[in-house]
């Protein structure tokens, strides 16, 4: 069989009667789901506490979870795997971070000082990542807002980099690019600048410049053309917007470089990557140490915690008041004592172990059903975390990932979630994560779904 670029007529129509059916299947499901839609409308803006969480064919309401498992307001149950974007590596109520907070919140939870936890969860980071001196937000779009702000104001110059495809959250520097639809964004070797939100003034988005990932020679063009002018650039050094892309070989030591040649810094946003990649990241996969990381979702063990970590140069300026790091809630005790219990409790070697196991059961299971039945795609897994492409040849780039058929993933995503195992909505752009908690039925559970999507795709 043959998919996307080929596809066949019979297998489109397939498809599209798959979608139908299993969206049939899951509106049935979830009749409180419905009522909870309709009741909210009337209070929370287009229903739901974040836009995201609009999917189709309807945000599914969740009541409670525990360890593996989520359990939705109908009473479904199902192996959580889509980790609430990749910050639920810890899984639900770990009884490590159950206790860290009970007995935190009991002593309080703000102070807007510092508390000793915080100098502990900054040496641990240290370890886990080498860059020596930190800071905290609360979430990954301020880690990152913090991040171009400081890029910025150590160089003195406006213009950063950025790749296209890459999420680094909704600031208005960053929100350039994010899923630019061709042809507004240009030719590949030159790409445009595209708004990718309402709201952002033009004057922002031309202070942001695009290259496409593992794209050395564009970058360089970019800080040949704009000498003296680019602050820096922010990537994420492992694609993880658009499925997951990894760096050619040499492409991140070359992007440093080529950074520092012209004076210019280099931030790793790491907030899907950190700890899910593996203990030290992506910066412990690929060798590469940036000037400036940030890190969010996972590092909190389900609480909102983030951070900002960098050179002793780089901090320097932060510590002299160059640039000032700011927030009521940064370093708050709660978030603290949740991420210094996953940072030294949860995310232990053995837990690092048993992550790399169930990855590699998963991706292997997939891997032999996609050849058994001869599915046009493959498997990229980094660390806990893992997609499948479907096409047979691997991506380099957005403009690769951007013409793959989103209804192979819809209709993927909708068998697991009546088959009972919830992947992130999305489609395309999102990957599974496999936390502290799964265990090999769990990931059985989602091998026996994606063979039910075979069958489904070739009978
Ligand atoms: C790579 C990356 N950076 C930054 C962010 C923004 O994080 P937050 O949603 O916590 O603001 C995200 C969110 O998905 C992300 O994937």
């Amino acid at each position: 069989m043959t998919v996307n670029s080929t596809m066949t007529q019979e297998l489109d129509g397939r498809l599209d009667a798959l979608v139908a059916e299993q969206e049939a299947i899951f509106v049935d499901r979830q009749p409180r789901s419905r009522q909870m839609r309709e009741r909210a409308n009337g209070h929370l803006a287009g229903g739901v506490t974040s836009s995201w969480q609009i999917t189709s064919p309807q945000a599914i309401w969740m009541s409670h979870g525990s360890g593996s498992r989520i359990i939705d307001v109908d009473g479904n149950e199902y192996v959580d795997l889509h980790g609430g974007y990749g910050a639920g590596l810890a899984g639900h109520a770990h009884p490590a971070i159950v206790e860290a907070i009970s007995r935190q919140v009991a002593r309080g939870t703000h102070f807007a000082q510092p508390t000793e936890t915080a100098i502990d969860v900054a040496v641990e980071l240290t370890r886990r990542f080498e860059l020596p001196l930190w800071r905290f937000t609360n979430s990954g779009t301020e880690a990152t807002m913090d991040a171009v702000h400081l890029m910025r104001a150590f160089t003195g110059r406006d213009l950063i980099v950025k790749v296209e495809g890459c999420y680094h959250g909704h600031h208005d520097s960053v929100q350039v690019s994010v899923m630019p639809d061709p042809p507004d964004n240009g030719p590949a070797d030159a790409p445009v600048g595209v708004v990718s939100s309402s709201g952002i003034p033009r004057a922002i988005v031309e202070q942001t410049l695009i290259v496409g990932y593992n794209d050395l020679a564009g970058l360089q063009r970019l800080l040949e053309a704009y000498p003296g002018q680019i602050a820096g650039m922010i990537i994420e050094p492992i694609m993880m917007n658009a499925g997951i892309i990894t760096p050619e070989a040499g492409y991140l030591a070359g992007v440093k470089a080529l950074l520092h040649a012209h004076g210019a810094l280099l931030t790793f946003d790491e907030v899907k990557t950190g700890l899910t990649a593996g203990p030290g990241g992506a910066i412990g996969v690929t060798g590469v140490l940036p000037d400036i990381m940030c890190l969010a979702k996972a590092i909190g063990g389900g609480i909102a915690s983030a951070a900002v970590g960098g050179t002793e140069e780089v901090m320097a300026f932060v510590a002299d008041g160059g640039y000032e790091m700011v927030g009521t809630f940064n370093g708050n005790p709660l978030a603290m004592a949740a991420t210094h219990a996953m940072l030294t409790e949860v995310l232990t070697d053995e837990t690092y172990r048993r992550l790399d196991a169930l990855s590699d059961r998963a991706a292997d299971g997939i891997t032999a059903t996609i050849s058994e039945f001869g599915l046009d795609a493959h498997v990229v897994a980094v660390g806990a975390k893992g997609c499948v492409v479907f096409q047979n040849e691997p991506v380099r780039d957005y403009r690769g990932f951007i013409g793959l058929d989103d209804r192979f993933n819809h209709a993927h995503w909708l068998l697991q979630l009546n088959g009972g195992v919830f992947l992130p909505p999305w489609g395309k752009m999102e990957q599974w994560l496999i936390s502290a908690q799964h265990d090999e039925a769990d990931i059985d559970r989602f091998l026996a779904n994606f063979t039910a999507l075979a069958v489904a795709l070739t009978r």
